[in-house]
């Protein structure tokens, strides 16, 4: 059998917990080896790049900044394309359209010896949308050799359509509205902090921001068509996006049967909080390195049912949680396709039912 190895591009906010994830459970998830790509040799970088390293993890970078690594006391074992051509799987997490450029210039090359490429949020069009649980059914063994895991909030929001409106039948729900409330960047970043609450604009006529419109893509690939409306908007805060939904539906529910539904998926965690600091407390105490990996964290206090058919709430996007479950799924579905869904429940003590 061949090696299994993993390869990440990229060690940023999502690229850094998914390699740290992925040599954690290395073994449970059937990994021989992960190796990733750090882009810059930079002296503030070099303690989480050891870190990382330590746990098991090999640098690789571009053959001309060896000797920059190195001048800062890193070493790195494979140029970029032959830590691509070594890979089995390989997961961009580079920001928008260096996964585009990065499929065009390296990947593409590589298709033939690689079972997959798996880019993030921003790369619109990379290949088939995917999230955890939404759309596994719509995956093709042989066919799907680039998926886009979809960012954050749209795992939110989809999971919410999920199952609060078509759980109940594919054509119960009428109309989908949805606000993102987004944080303003990552603790983890210091540069584009908002000074106050900033509104964004309705790029698409249709879906109002890309994330109604990615969530409507992703379900199309379920082959349905779904009426979804965002918007969204950033605070200065560093916790943690919240979404404000509102859905119609055609079938009659209340609250009772709502939460009964949010307690039968292991995605899907509940609070009591109101606060977004409380519930990123919670994943600061209980999670990986922080990150818990549910879809979504629910309050439900903010919860409403109106005339039995109109349902209102907030919920907290566990911002790079979901988007890391999703990766390792995908990877562990090119990696193991008839056993993936058993191996990732190593990481079922991230998924939890109550924050
Ligand atoms: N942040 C979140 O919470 C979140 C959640 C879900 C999805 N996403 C998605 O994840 C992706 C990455 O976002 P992020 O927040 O993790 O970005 P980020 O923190 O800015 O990190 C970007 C990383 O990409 C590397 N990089 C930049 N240019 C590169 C290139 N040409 N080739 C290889 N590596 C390069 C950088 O390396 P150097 O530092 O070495 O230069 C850095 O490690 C985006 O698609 C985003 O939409 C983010």
């Amino acid at each position: 059998m061949s090696r299994k190895v993993v390869h990440v591009v990229g060690t940023g906010t999502i690229g850094e917990p998914l390699i740290g994830l992925l040599c954690d459970f290395k073994e449970d998830l059937g990994i021989d080896e992960v190796s990733f790509h750090k882009n810059t040799p930079l002296t503030t970088d070099r303690s989480k790049v050891k870190s990382l390293m330590s746990r098991g993890a090999r640098l690789t970078t571009h053959e001309e900044k060896f000797d920059g690594f190195n001048a800062i006391g890193l070493k790195p074992e494979f140029q970029t394309e032959e830590a691509i051509d070594r890979a089995s799987v390989v997961i961009d997490c580079t920001p928008k359209g260096f996964g585009h450029a990065n499929k065009k210039r390296y990947y593409e090359k590589y298709l033939d010896n690689t079972e997959g490429f798996v880019a993030q949020g921003s790369e619109f069009e990379f290949g088939k949308m995917y999230a955890r649980k939404i759309n596994d059914s719509a995956l093709v063994h042989g066919e799907d050799k680039f998926i886009q895991v979809v960012s954050c909030n749209t795992h939110n929001l989809s999971t919410i359509v999920n199952n609060l409106a078509l759980i109940d039948g594919e054509d119960n729900l009428i109309e989908g509205r949805f606000n993102l409330i987004r944080r303003s960047n990552d603790v983890s970043q210091s540069t584009n902090f908002v000074p106050s609450p900033q509104v964004g604009k309705h790029q698409d006529n249709e879906f109002g921001t890309h994330h109604a419109r990615d969530a409507a893509l992703l379900f199309k690939t379920l082959n349905l068509d779904l009426n979804l409306f965002s918007s969204a908007m950033i605070v200065n805060s560093q916790y943690m996006h919240i979404l404000h939904f509102h859905l119609k539906v055609k079938k009659p529910t209340n609250i009772q049967k709502i939460i009964a539904r949010f307690d039968a998926n292991d995605l899907i965690a509940t609070t009591d909080k109101v606060n977004a600091n409380e519930v990123f407390s919670f994943g600061r105490d209980h999670g990986h390195f922080g990150r818990i990996l549910n879809q979504t964290v629910v309050s439900i206090p903010s919860l409403n049912v109106r005339n039995e058919t109109e349902i209102t709430g907030f919920c907290f996007t566990p911002q790079d949680g979901n988007s890391l479950l999703s990766s390792i799924a995908i990877t562990e579905w090119f990696l193991y396709p008839h056993s993936y869904e058993s191996k990732i429940q190593c990481l079922a003590p991230f998924f939890f039912d109550e924050v």
